[in-house]
């Protein structure tokens, strides 16, 4: 297959997170996909080493998914979602409450990962002041992490390029500390050790007073910041704290969720469960934007119960939230999920696709490997800049077709959960190829 760029002009859309003068002077245009490859459009084939942005599990080009997108179009393409709705919310929320841990059973719709993360401020804050605890307004984040780009998730971030241009935030967040450790260099799976750095949140505890504090915010893996898998008995320990003071624990799920861990979701995977989830991605495999809150039966109960018969008892939502195509694509490929036991081949692939990533200790520029699941990270020792290394690593593996995604120096490998162990050695032989080059 040979394509020529099939557009005129590239000066007007401004690229996401991108190098935009950079892009648009060497472009990398992906014109289609299938299974665990993309096509540029140049017509080199690239094999996906991160599912997209990690929400494409089932690869690429699914029939039924794309069929019940167009069937559900054709019959109902929009339904107000405030004080209507339509089959398909409620068959998803069910679906979804399925694969959540026990008691975390009801769940709102919002489209993204970013919308999911804010709408969990805001039940937060919520579920406090029905229960007469309004002056719990703070939350506590972590270094290093990632909750998305909306103003509530911009404050919890932990990563000072997506912070430092854009002003105070909701101000009162406080942040522990992240949990990589020189001394858990290369662990496959969970590290030693860590655990302590929960205490960060007891020490965060004495400082504003319990009584103060909405809701301690983590993703299971800290994901786009390079796959910091937690120390183990971190997030029970995290657990226990937030249990002692009367904190709400949110995990974010957006990448950990829907079998990337080999379960249902991080919540599973390590044991812990939280009182709230934020996810998105692979809800649809990355095939309608969707997110999702699920929170548990006495979160939702405290806010509902708490309002007068006949009134709104959350005054949030927005005009996509559950719209009948995201919902149609996401009924769809939790059937998929379900039907074709997509988590448990994910975990029967673990052990190749860790043994195959930590092969790559003896490069050079390698300095750290971490994996859990199918979710691996590589950091690249710094050239001095950091994140340029990252960029030119991220531009050369595309050229020597993979594509992976990166943050700063770090490789963050995830293939789709139904990929061959043949592409995770592919995936693998391409990395050695570039790296080595450092
Ligand atoms: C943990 C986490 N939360 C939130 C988000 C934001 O999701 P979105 O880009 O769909 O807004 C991401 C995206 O990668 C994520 O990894």
């Amino acid at each position: 297959m040979s394509m020529k760029l099939a557009t005129n002009s590239l000066e007007h859309y401004w690229m996401p997170f991108t190098a935009n003068r950079d892009f648009k002077a060497h472009p990398r245009l992906l014109v289609k996909g299938k299974g665990v490859y993309y096509w540029s459009h140049e017509g080199k084939q690239i094999l996906d080493g991160s599912s997209g942005l990690f929400c494409c599990a089932l690869g690429h080009g699914r029939e039924e998914i794309a069929r019940a997108v167009y069937e559900q179009i054709l019959e109902l393409d929009y339904s107000p979602p405030f004080q209507e709705a339509h089959p398909g919310q409620f068959e998803l929320a069910r679906l979804v409450s399925q694969l959540t841990p026990d008691g975390i059973d009801r769940v709102f719709f919002a489209n993204s990962g970013s919308e999911a993360v804010d709408t969990a401020i805001k039940v937060a804050l919520a579920y406090h002041r029905a229960r007469g605890e309004g002056a719990r307004m703070r939350f506590v984040s972590r270094e290093r992490a990632y909750h998305g780009v909306n103003i509530g998730g911009t404050s919890l971030s932990g990563l000072v390029k997506n912070r430092e241009a854009f002003g105070a935030g909701i101000g009162a967040v406080a942040h522990m500390r992240h949990t990589w450790l020189p001394e858990n260099r290369f662990t496959k799976g969970q590290p030693e050790h860590g655990a302590d750095l929960a205490d960060d949140l007891e020490r965060i505890v004495g400082l504003y007073g319990a009584d103060t504090i909405a809701a301690c915010f983590v993703e299971p893996i800290a994901g786009s910041t390079g796959a910091l898998v937690p120390p183990k008995g971190y997030l029970e320990r995290l657990r226990a704290i937030c249990d002692r003071h009367g904190i709400l624990l949110v995990f974010d799920e957006v990448i950990c969720g829907f079998g990337r861990l080999g379960h249902p979701f991080g919540a599973q995977a390590f044991g812990v469960v939280p009182d709230i989830m934020t996810m998105a991605k692979g809800i649809t495999n990355g095939n309608q934007p969707m997110g999702a809150v699920a929170v548990k039966g006495s979160v939702y109960d405290a806010i509902v119960e708490s309002a007068p018969e006949g009134a709104v008892e959350f005054f949030h939502g927005y005009t996509y939230s559950g719209h009948p195509a995201a919902c149609a694509a996401g009924i769809a490929t939790l059937q998929i999920y379900e039907r074709d036991r997509v988590f448990e081949r994910a975990a029967a692939l673990t052990p190749h696709f860790l043994d195959a990533l930590f092969s790559l200790s003896d490069v050079p520029a390698i300095t750290d490997i971490r994996g859990f699941g199918l979710l691996g990270g590589i950091d690249l020792a710094s050239d001095g800049v950091p994140g340029r290394r990252g960029y030119d690593a991220h531009k050369k593996l595309y050229e020597a077709g993979l594509y992976v995604k990166m943050t700063g120096d770090a490789i963050l490998v995830a293939p789709p959960l139904v990929c061959e162990p043949d592409h995770v050695d592919r995936m693998v032989a391409l990395l050695r190829q570039v790296l080595s080059t450092y």
